[in-house]
């Protein structure tokens, strides 16, 4: 079994394209590796949220990534800011961090951009923070979407100079999770593009939607004046909410739409209507967890103190040797 790591940041809930994406990949993982999923609760605070923001996000993930079926029985999940080792591994690799390599992310130079008043040491750092959290459970594997791909690479430059520095193999080189290509792509409900929380409100139907707001969403969802043509290859628009009605619905209500608009016949309304009941059904039972287990904080801090205790026990081995190997050694 490989050691994975993977850090879930905690900002928004989950839509439907996280659940065909990320999520499906995460509940394979688990099965099939030795998972570590955490709350990167640390690498938030270079945004600078209030306690109660911070607390809510940390809960609403947890809540959510339960809900849809990560096991804390099979993976470790667990809070970053419950680690301190973390903590001490990020120090160590800073020492060996070169402001230089940090400034020229491309990360930073976006935050740069975007948040002018706000450029903290921290977000120059982030790099050497998520390498911290993934080698110090001396992991094999990282899942890493596209926009990550520059971290994963600092997190492999901090890995091997520190053999480097130090002669030794002691950090295995982590490598991108390949996912085999199986990546279901998700549109989201504004006719172009991907489903996304910042690509605007009502393109995204979230996990915690209640039905009525679902609806809504998908019967505002962009259309075209319809078919003028038998057989009319689909406009983007169009094709995505088939694809979404590729997910949630039956094969017989695919056909069925299918063929009303090669025949020139459909009515987006109807399809609508259907493609809304068909998400609804698919997400309901997995709001009623949501809302089940953000009512019960008994079960969140059981499964916080255990996936804690069983991360340390990781990284307080990691922490304990690279001290020895940096030389902070006993008298
Ligand atoms: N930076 C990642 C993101 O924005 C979250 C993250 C933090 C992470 N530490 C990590 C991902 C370690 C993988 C491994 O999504």
């Amino acid at each position: 079994m490989e050691i994975v790591v993977s850090g879930i940041r905690p900002t928004g809930n989950l839509h439907l394209g996280n659940y065909f994406g990320a999520i499906r990949n995460f509940l394979k993982m688990q099965e099939e590796n030795n998972c570590y999923f955490f709350i990167a609760d640390y690498h938030s605070l270079t945004t600078h949220p209030t306690p109660e923001d911070l607390h809510g996000n940390v809960k609403q993930v947890l809540v959510e990534y339960l809900a849809v079926g990560l096991d804390p029985e099979k993976a470790t999940i667990y809070i970053q800011s419950d680690i301190p080792e973390v903590t001490e591994l990020y120090l160590l690799l800073n020492m060996n961090a070169y402001v230089g390599e940090l400034e020229r992310c491309t990360s930073f130079k976006e935050k740069v951009r975007k948040q002018p008043n706000n450029i903290n040491s921290g977000l120059l750092t982030y790099p050497t923070l998520m390498a911290a959290d993934v080698i110090i459970h001396k992991a094999a594997k990282v899942p890493v979407g596209k926009d990550q791909e520059q971290n994963l690479e600092m997190m492999r430059t901090f890995a091997k100079r520190f053999n480097r520095m130090y002669e030794t193999e002691f950090f295995p080189i982590p490598v991108a999770y390949n996912f085999g290509g199986d990546l279901v792509k998700i549109p989201g409900l504004d006719g172009s593009g991907k489903m996304g929380k910042s690509e605007g409100q009502g393109n995204a139907i979230f996990l915690a939607d209640d039905p009525k707001d679902i609806r809504k969403k998908v019967m505002r969802a962009v259309t075209d004046s319809g078919p003028t043509e038998m057989n009319q290859t689909k406009p983007e628009a169009i094709e995505n909410l088939f694809s979404l009605m590729k997910v949630v619905s039956t094969e017989d209500t695919i056909t069925h739409f299918n063929n009303l608009y090669n025949k020139c016949e459909i009515r987006y309304g109807d399809l609508k209507k259907q493609l809304a009941e068909d998400i609804i059904n698919f997400t309901s039972p997995l709001r009623e967890r949501i809302l089940e287990l953000s009512q019960d904080n008994e079960y969140l801090k059981k499964v916080a103190a255990i996936g804690a205790e069983k991360a340390r026990e990781s990284a307080s081995k990691t922490i304990k040797e690279v001290r020895e190997i940096i030389g902070f050694r006993k008298f």
